[in-house]
């Protein structure tokens, strides 16, 4: 049986105050989730937030790390500095650090291995741009972006895989389910290429304007397994809400 995530990516958002606000609203909430339920959240609220959701419901993740172990490397943050606080998955490659931090494959390959190393789950970005999709690369681009982790790790040791079609992200146009689904069945065949049995587990999520509106639509699909939520995550109901359609 594959897990089921969902994750909360707030992105450069949040204050004491508003954290300590959506995690008492989402543990307000009725009942327990029958899925994980991820936030991952600047690094520097990090230790602050593991605290307030210990022997909670809520797994605390971080947004980025660097491939280093440590070193001569100014305002970074090591694997091993999130192991120390517990960090239990970390997001890696999200577009945003693509495309305005010059993120390589190889480099987005080389965080995932030091999260592993460190035990914590990597869960790795992949997707398109417009200009990709309408020139009919996607397949092509996302097996490039995946190759580049499977040739350093088996898919039992990545945490899950985000497709985020960046067209989707930010614009409150999510993919269709049957577009999402077609990437996401790509993905869970190269997976299972690479690991028969593994292969058929590594949770493969959704996302690009994921909303309580459209999130069981999506969830439907036999290949989207949770999502990867932003701007409708920075609301605690809304995310428990995208939680309760998986
Ligand atoms: O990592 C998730 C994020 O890129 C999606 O953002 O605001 O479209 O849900 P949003």
């Amino acid at each position: 049986m594959r897990e089921r995530i969902v994750i909360a990516n707030w992105k450069m958002n949040g204050s004491r105050e508003a954290n300590a606000l959506w995690v008492s609203n989402f543990l307000a909430e009725p009942v327990r989730l029958s899925c994980r339920t991820v936030v991952c959240a600047p690094f520097i609220y990090l230790p602050e937030l593991t605290e307030a959701c210990r022997n909670t419901a809520i797994e605390i993740g971080a947004e980025d790390v660097n491939e280093n172990a440590s070193g001569a490397f100014t305002g970074e943050v090591s694997a091993a500095m999130l192991a120390d606080f517990g960090i239990r998955f970390a997001i890696v490659g999200h577009s945003e650090r693509r495309r305005l931090y010059g993120e390589t494959d190889n480099r987005v390959a080389m965080k995932a291995v030091t999260l592993v190393k460190n035990g914590i789950r990597p869960v790795i970005c992949v997707g398109e741009t417009l200009e990709e999709r309408e020139r009919g690369e996607t397949p092509a681009v996302i097996l490039r972006q995946l190759n580049a982790v499977l040739a350093v790790l088996k898919p039992e040791s990545i945490g899950a895989i985000a497709y985020e079609p960046v067209w989707a992200i930010g614009t409150g146009k999510s993919a269709d389910p049957a577009t999402a689904q077609t990437v996401h069945a790509g993905i869970r065949a190269r997976l299972v290429q690479a690991a028969p049995e593994a292969g058929k587990l590594t949770p493969i999520l959704y996302g690009g304007s994921v909303t309580p509106e459209n999130a069981a639509s999506l969830f439907a699909e036999a290949d989207i397994d949770g999502a990867l939520v932003g701007g409708a995550s920075l609301n605690a109901q809304s995310f428990y809400s995208i939680g309760e359609a998986l």
